[in-house]
């Protein structure tokens, strides 16, 4: 069981760190040319890679399986997050190892954020992999290849301060066809005491808004409906005409997408509090397809904490952010990250973080258990003392008051209507369909002939869990 994270809700792949990677899953047919099988581990960043890495793979003729007994090449994205999420790709290796030795020839690679942190590792101690490749490496996969191919080993952890794969157009392998993320940044220069991602993804660029736009109108032309573009940290989001000097910040590039078509869907993540401006909040308000959602991760509740974790903000100037999201936008649900037992935080701290789940009402939260991380400022200026049992009595705390939290945010939407974009069938039955309202919450509900995934319908809710809307097809308007 996923040790840091018990009881999640609303599960994010990102941290859903006990279950296989995902797979891509939609095959070309077998047309004797060679394969790849790719796992994702970790945030939707990771996600998005993989899917800029299957485009690389695909011009140089890999195509992807999802079996990776048939494939020439095995990849991993990794995570580093936790310590856990490292755990689960070391276990991947080991399996991996067994399909190499019963097919000689077979090549496999690390991607992502462990391959900087561990690349002589993997090489050297454990000589499980052929290939390691960092998160700003990605264009050089063929040479790589190449080199395995001839019985070397192919290394790349070189991070760039200007790659954002802007050129690259993601092939869409594992996707419902209605919803997409689009990459608009990279990297982060935060320096969260806990975080090891400013050494694994490096500093902070933004790619060229005119790609991002061009993605945008791309994917609507092709039947998507929502695109959520991603970064560590979106709103520090700017870009700078290289020949114009023109300036781009988050609030126009959330225009300028949500202005592609009203019909698509725009979301993003993550926000970091410091940053969140209220132009980034009226601009919002003034679009109805941006979705009233906001992931705001707090960490901690308490300053003292927020301090030693270097987030550059307290206690009050992230109730402030919360003020304005709620009076710019009543109807905006907010979501939470949240650390607990950081070093040295003391109960009446972690109290703080308890009374800011009620204070905030967060509709759902990610919750974990400090990790120490190596190399991070957190892991060479504190000692990580807070015992295991603490940390996880504190865990299930937060845990347990965010779901009484959410279930009360979710129970009181019953009787309400709201705008859903049908994504699918639902997991558990194929006569239902699943969906998200523009406070990305879950509706499930029963399918009505005539309606299909990537059409808005207006569903009525009658019910509901701490994780999901229940409800029926409204005639409502
Ligand atoms: N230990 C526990 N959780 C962490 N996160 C980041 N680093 C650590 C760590 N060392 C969490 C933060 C972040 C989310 C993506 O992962 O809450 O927002
Ligand atoms: Fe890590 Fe902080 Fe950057 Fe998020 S904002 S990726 S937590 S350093």
């Amino acid at each position: 069981m996923y040790d840091n994270n018990p009881t999640l809700m609303g599960i994010r792949k990102e941290i859903d760190e006990t279950k296989q990677g995902e797979v891509f899953f939609k095959e070309t047919a077998n047309d004797g040319g060679r394969h790849f099988y790719i796992e994702s581990y970790g945030c939707q960043m990771n996600f998005s890679d993989s899917e800029i890495v299957a485009s690389i793979l695909s011009e140089v003729g890999f195509s992807p399986t999802r079996n990776m007994e048939n494939a020439d090449l095995i990849l991993v994205n990794t995570c580093s997050i936790r310590e856990k999420a490292e755990d689960t790709v070391r276990q991947r290796l080991r399996i991996f190892d067994k399909i190499k030795r019963n097919r000689p020839g077979t090549m496999v690679g690390v991607l992502g954020c462990m391959a900087e942190r561990l690349k002589s590792k993997f090489l050297e101690e454990e000589k499980l992999v052929d290939l390691v490749i960092g998160p700003d490496a990605y264009r050089d996969l063929p040479n790589l290849v190449a080199t395995a191919e001839d019985g070397e080993k192919g290394v790349n952890v070189f991070l760039s301060r200007e790659e954002t794969y802007a050129d690259i157009s993601p092939l869409r392998l594992d996707s419902n066809g209605v919803t997409a993320f689009i990459s608009i940044m990279r990297g982060c220069d935060n320096m969260c005491s806990f975080c090891v991602v400013p050494y694994t993804r490096g500093r902070e660029r933004s790619r060229d808004c005119y790609s991002i736009v061009a993605e945008a109108k791309d994917l609507f032309e092709n039947g998507y409906r929502e695109v959520t573009l991603l970064g560590q940290n979106v709103d520090s989001y700017k870009w700078q005409h290289p020949d114009t000097g023109e300036v781009v910040n988050f609030a126009q590039l959330l225009e300028m997408t949500a202005l592609v078509h009203p019909d698509l869907r725009i979301r993003f993540s993550t926000s970091h509090p410091k940053d969140i401006t209220d132009e980034v909040l009226h601009t919002m308000a003034r679009h109805e397809n941006i979705c009233k959602y906001i992931h705001l991760p707090v960490q901690s509740g308490n300053s003292r904490v927020l301090n030693l974790m270097n987030r550059t903000y307290d206690r009050e100037w992230y109730m402030n952010r919360v003020e304005a999201i709620y009076r710019i936008m009543p109807e905006c649900a907010i979501s939470s990250d949240i650390i607990t037992g950081f070093c040295t935080e003391t109960e009446e701290e972690h109290k703080d973080t308890l009374s800011m789940i009620e204070w905030a009402n967060y509709s759902m939260s990610y919750m974990f258990f400090y990790s120490e991380r190596p190399g991070t400022l957190a892991a060479r200026k504190y000692e990580d003392d807070i015992p295991q049992d603490v940390k996880k009595r504190r865990l299930s705390e937060i845990v347990r008051l965010q779901n009484q939290v959410s279930f009360k945010h979710n129970q009181a939407d019953i009787g309400k209507t709201f705008k859903v974009l049908i994504e699918g069938d639902s997991k558990k039955s194929d006569q239902h369909f699943k969906g998200r309202n523009t406070q990305n919450k879950m509706i499930v509900f029963p399918k009505v002939n005539g309606l299909k995934p990537g059409d808005y319908v207006r569903v009525k809710v009658n019910d509901a869990t701490s994780a999901t809307l229940i409800g029926e097809v409204s005639s409502e308007v």
